[in-house]
């Protein structure tokens, strides 16, 4: 199936069948949502991968009980960084370094460059800006399921606070900030699987100069 024609089959699931996803699949969505760009390359969040049923099940309420949490294969949780500081700034120039193979003093300029572009801005900022990092790592998941013939549910229907106390995210400096449900589809119990996609029409989408 072509990119347009996984993007077209691709729609918010509301019920899933419960099957599993093979894990060379998962595989290669978390790896595309890896490669995912963000700002300055800095990835300030995790990715949390949950199949285990019973995490799952606890996890359901926290969504409004939405049942695709019990019905999925995986639920992934995308968390800002609550704390992004100059030892972030420090972790991801090493990370370039060994990477690359260059010393880590070579980054001096760029770190500098780094550091203070968030040394401006206040931690709501910063947690605002962490948290628009995550919808970008979102959307290449999103695509990558498709593209795989996965299933998924973006979903911000949820109440962070919950969340990220039932996964312990606060002591690891983390907080949820969107979901997707892995999975796939029961149609035949899915009011949206032979729904017609809305979406505005390109010439009022996208303007041209
Ligand atoms: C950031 C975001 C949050 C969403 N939250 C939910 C949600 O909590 N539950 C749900 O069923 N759908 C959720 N959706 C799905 C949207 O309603 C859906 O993507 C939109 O109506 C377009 O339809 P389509 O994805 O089926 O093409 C969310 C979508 C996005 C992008």
């Amino acid at each position: 199936m072509n990119l347009l024609d996984a993007l077209k089959w691709r729609y918010a699931v509301k019920r899933m069948n419960g099957a599993k996803i093979p894990a060379q699949t998962l595989d290669t969505i978390l790896e595309a949502t890896r490669l995912a760009p963000s700002s300055f390359g800095l990835t300030p969040y995790s990715i949390l991968v949950i199949e285990d049923e019973e995490t799952r099940k606890k996890l359901q309420p926290h969504f409004y009980n939405q049942p695709q949490i019990g019905e999925s294969s995986a639920v992934v949780i995308f968390a800002a960084h609550t704390t992004i500081n100059e030892a972030s700034v420090d972790a991801y120039m090493q990370e370039i370094a060994e990477q690359r193979g260059v010393p880590v003093d070579a980054l001096k300029d760029f770190a500098g460059y780094v550091k203070g572009a968030i040394a401006h801005q206040t931690p709501e900022q910063l947690q605002i800006w962490a948290a628009k990092q995550t919808y970008i790592a979102l959307g290449f998941a999103l695509v990558a399921a498709a593209s795989e013939q996965v299933d998924g549910t973006p979903m911000e229907g949820f109440d962070p606070k919950a969340v990220d106390a039932e996964l312990g995210l606060a002591a690891q400096g983390l907080h949820a900030t969107v979901a997707l449900t892995l999975g796939y589809r029961d149609a035949a119990n899915d009011y949206l699987s032979s729904a017609l996609k809305v979406r505005r029409t390109s010439d009022k989408l996208i303007i041209k100069k």
